[in-house]
């Protein structure tokens, strides 16, 4: 069993030499937390898919500590991205970009494209910092949940879902409870304008603020580059989520605050806003889980930015598998 650790300078350290000999990390950022390794390695990343269950050929993106290291990772990399890129890093956005050779198919699922993300979690960062003053590259990292299951938000969240499956020189770090709660944006940026394949943090409206550009509507079946996450089945709780109906004695119920919990139904988060709620979503379903409820109501936020986001990820846990 890995042992969690508080992040000392002396933890983070020690993770990054992890990191250097092939061993993972499960690290939080602000959006969740990943479980890290060595983006050049191709024996770490084999790892990575047998501790998820994860089928092969689903990319995973490359965590890198500041914009100056993308070209080493992406080229031909257009203006539009520059600018989200001077915008939103660090922060909740990830963007799909031409590879360089460095990007290997073991990355990239074989596309001709990678993924990267500069997080803004202190920790995340100062992680991938020590790591690249080791000569380390990148950090890949998906979400520390078993394929298909619900992102984990605490070290703990991440404990359950994989400490039987690592080994005793993996390592967890503490952060405390992920800031925004739900995965990062990816925007596809290989094309002449931007899609948005994930909606996150980083909104349709604040992009086109930045680009003074329209962003091109996502549609699953018809995008060019394949990102697996956009699957219509994903980020499902056990319980059964229901997106509309009354949920009775028993069920779970996560809501605003200022909707009513009726008698006997069990609330599981009651956020204060859209912000809040993002934060609260996975927490909630985990705690439905943990009480063995059969079926969760969620009410669905209303309005733009991030309610786009947690409506997706509401809609991918209801649909029926
Ligand atoms: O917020 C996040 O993005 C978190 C934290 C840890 O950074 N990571 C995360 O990774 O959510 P993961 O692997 O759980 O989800 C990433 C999604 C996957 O569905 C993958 O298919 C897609 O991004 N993806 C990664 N690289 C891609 C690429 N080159 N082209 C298309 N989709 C890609
Ligand atoms: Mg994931």
């Amino acid at each position: 069993m890995s042992i969690i650790s508080n992040s000392t300078a002396r933890a983070i350290k020690d993770s990054a030499d992890a990191l250097m000999k092939g061993d993972l990390v499960a690290f939080p950022t602000e959006t969740v937390y990943g479980l890290g390794a060595d983006a050049t390695n191709k024996d770490a990343i084999a790892r990575i898919y047998m501790v998820k269950g994860r089928p092969v050929g689903h990319p995973l993106i490359v965590h890198i500590s500041s914009l100056e290291n993308l070209d080493k990772w992406a080229r031909d990399i257009p203006e539009y991205a520059i600018k989200l890129a001077r915008a939103f890093w660090p922060g909740p956005m990830t963007l799909i970009l031409s590879r360089t050779d460095l990007a290997k198919d073991f990355i990239t699922g074989g596309q001709d494209n990678v993924g990267i993300r500069v997080p803004s979690h202190v920790v995340a960062l100062t992680l991938l910092k020590e790591f690249e003053s080791l000569g380390g590259l990148g950090v890949a990292a998906p979400s520390a949940n078993r394929f298909g299951a619900v992102s984990p938000t605490s070290v703990t969240a991440v404990e359950v879902e994989l400490a039987d499956y690592l080994s005793v020189n993996d390592k967890f770090l503490d952060g405390g409870t992920c800031m925004v709660g739900i995965e990062s944006t990816i925007i596809d940026c290989t094309r002449s304008i931007p899609t948005i394949l994930r909606p996150g943090a980083v909104s349709s409206e604040m992009i086109t603020q930045i680009l003074g550009l329209p962003l091109k509507s996502l549609n699953t079946k018809h995008n060019q580059v394949h990102a697996p996450g956009t699957l219509e089945s994903h980020y499902s709780p056990k319980a059964k989520v229901f997106l509309n109906g009354t949920p009775v004695a028993g069920d779970g119920l996560i809501a605003l605050h200022s909707f009513k919990t009726p008698i006997g139904v069990v609330r599981l988060a009651s956020p204060i806003d859209n912000e809040d709620y993002a934060r609260s979503l996975y927490k909630a379903f985990r705690l439905a889980d943990s009480k063995k409820l059969e079926k969760i109501f969620a009410i669905p936020p209303t309005g733009d930015g991030i309610a786009t986001a947690i409506n997706d990820r509401l809609a991918k846990s209801a649909f029926e598998k």
